[in-house]
């Protein structure tokens, strides 16, 4: 079975109050629509077409990593209309599935489920929930049998209609060849004016063609969203999913309503995580990983036992077993951490190695660094990294010790075993073993006056 997913965006999302289209309003970082063609791309053999109409532009340059044919919809004119905008680039032969930039939540095996009913497209699928309040659905008309007849849209509702708690959640699937017969004869006659796909349902029936619904796993997987508190909604049920998954994973979580996975985040065994963690992108914690409430951390490796403490923000980073990190740490782009190194409070890290066993441990920034093994880096030592115009490096050899508050000019050279004194201002290579003392010297002065107020 050859199958094209067909995906509407084309709404505005007025309720949404913003300049921004509603399909790339974000759900755990990412664009509604971008999760909506993530689960589609799990499918065999489809291809993905998208309806889009305000803000095409945006939409077409903000939904990267999917192979996409596009279609406009210059005018909303119903959800039937939209579908028939992307039906000249479907394959004739194909299986239609109809899915919902603003549904974010479908899932693979939900589709999955829902094809295998359409029997190859011969027969229509319809995504069904029964809902405590049906208000504003399609209502799905059954007949005595319990064999659906047609779905009514609520505004064209009877006053009977009005009681079917089934509703339409607008997901279906069928053959091109038959939406391709259908979609031609629509009318907008009715009470919004409007092109409505769910009267293909009535066709289908007229037609002899068998109409099945199926439910979904969990309702939230067929929420809408227009406003938002129907984003922030789904964005919590999201989370909670992914961290009950983590504690099946076996991760302990403090608070699995307090932690927030923006990508992916992959756990070894006995990770701990506290409260209010965001991860983003795509994170490894190795095992045995605890991380302290508060932190931030994207795009990054952890190994094998490494702790992080309290406010902690770990952005692109490589680090390896057994580090401890923080509280207040600041891991910048390209910092590498090898085993046993330790980043202390207040100190940022960029583009820089921290060999294994070095510490730096307060109020320190190291920038285009190379740091070898057992290094200590003392209280307020800064790389002067930048002359306001390149950027230069500081190489520090084995087993230094860099006194508290120096200031390493780079290009910058300190050999392995040296010892630069405290309040140094480094702007000559010192060599393996030396000391460098490079600060003004203490001059003390008897019988000192201290000035008065005049
Ligand atoms: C639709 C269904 C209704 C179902 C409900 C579930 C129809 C006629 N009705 O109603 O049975 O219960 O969804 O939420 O299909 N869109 C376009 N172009 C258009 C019109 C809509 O791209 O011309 C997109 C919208 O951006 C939106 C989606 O299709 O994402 C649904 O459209 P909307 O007008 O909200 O349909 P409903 O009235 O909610
Ligand atoms: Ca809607």
């Amino acid at each position: 079975m050859t199958l094209a997913v067909v995906t509407l965006a084309a709404g505005k999302g007025s309720r949404m109050k913003s300049d921004l289209p509603k399909v790339l309003h974000k759900l755990a970082g990412k664009p509604m629509l971008a999760h909506v063609l993530g689960s589609a791309a799990a499918l065999e053999n489809a291809t993905q077409h998208v309806v889009i109409g305000h803000g095409a532009e945006a939409v077409k340059e903000q939904i990267t990593g999917f192979d996409i044919r596009w279609a406009l919809q210059a005018e909303q004119k119903g959800t039937g209309h939209a579908v028939a905008m992307a039906m000249p680039d479907v394959n004739p032969e194909a299986t239609v599935l109809v899915l919902y930039g603003d549904v974010p939540l479908i899932s693979t095996a939900t589709l999955q489920k829902l094809l295998a009913e359409t029997h190859d497209g011969n027969a229509l699928a319809l995504l069904t929930v029964e809902l405590a309040d049906p208000t504003g659905y399609g209502r799905i008309v059954r007949d005595d049998a319990g064999n659906i007849q047609a779905i009514v849209e609520h505004k064209d509702a009877s006053a009977e209609q009005h009681k079917i708690r089934e509703v339409n959640t607008g997901i279906l699937a069928v053959s091109a060849r038959l939406l391709n017969d259908w979609l031609p004869k629509l009318s907008a006659n009715n009470a919004q004016g409007e092109y409505y796909l769910t009267d293909i349902i009535a066709m289908a029936v007229d037609n002899g063609v068998a109409v099945r619904a199926i439910h979904p796993r969990n309702e939230h997987e067929v929420q809408g969203v227009n406003d938002r508190l129907q984003l922030a909604a789904l964005e919590r049920v999201y989370q909670r999913g992914v961290a009950d998954d983590l504690l099946r994973a076996g991760v302990s979580l403090a608070d699995p309503a307090r932690i927030d996975v923006r990508g992916s985040l992959q756990v070894g065994s006995d990770v701990v995580i506290d409260v209010g963690c965001v991860f983003e992108g795509d994170v490894v914690l190795e095992d045995g990983v605890h991380i302290g409430p508060y932190c931030v951390v994207k795009n990054s490796h952890l190994g094998a036992g490494t702790h992080v403490e309290a406010y902690s923000h770990i952005d692109e980073a490589k680090v390896a077993a057994d580090c401890n990190i923080g509280p207040y740490a600041r891991l910048r782009p390209g910092s590498d951490l090898r085993t046993h190194a330790r980043v202390g409070n207040f100190c940022e890290v960029k583009k820089s190695v921290i060999g294994e066993g070095s510490k730096v441990n307060h109020l320190t920034y190291i920038g285009d660094a190379s740091i070898g093994k057992d290094v200590n880096v003392g209280a307020g030592t800064i790389t002067c990294n930048y002359d306001g115009v390149n950027k230069f490096k500081t190489e520090i050899g084995d087993n230094a010790f860099i006194g508290s508050n120096s200031s390493l000019v780079a290009p910058a050279k300190i050999g392995a075993g040296a010892t630069v004194a405290a309040g140094s201002v480094i702007t000559k290579e010192v060599a393996d073993n030396q000391l460098a003392v490079a600060r003004g010297k203490q001059r003390n002065i008897d019988g000192w006056e201290r000035p008065v107020k005049k």
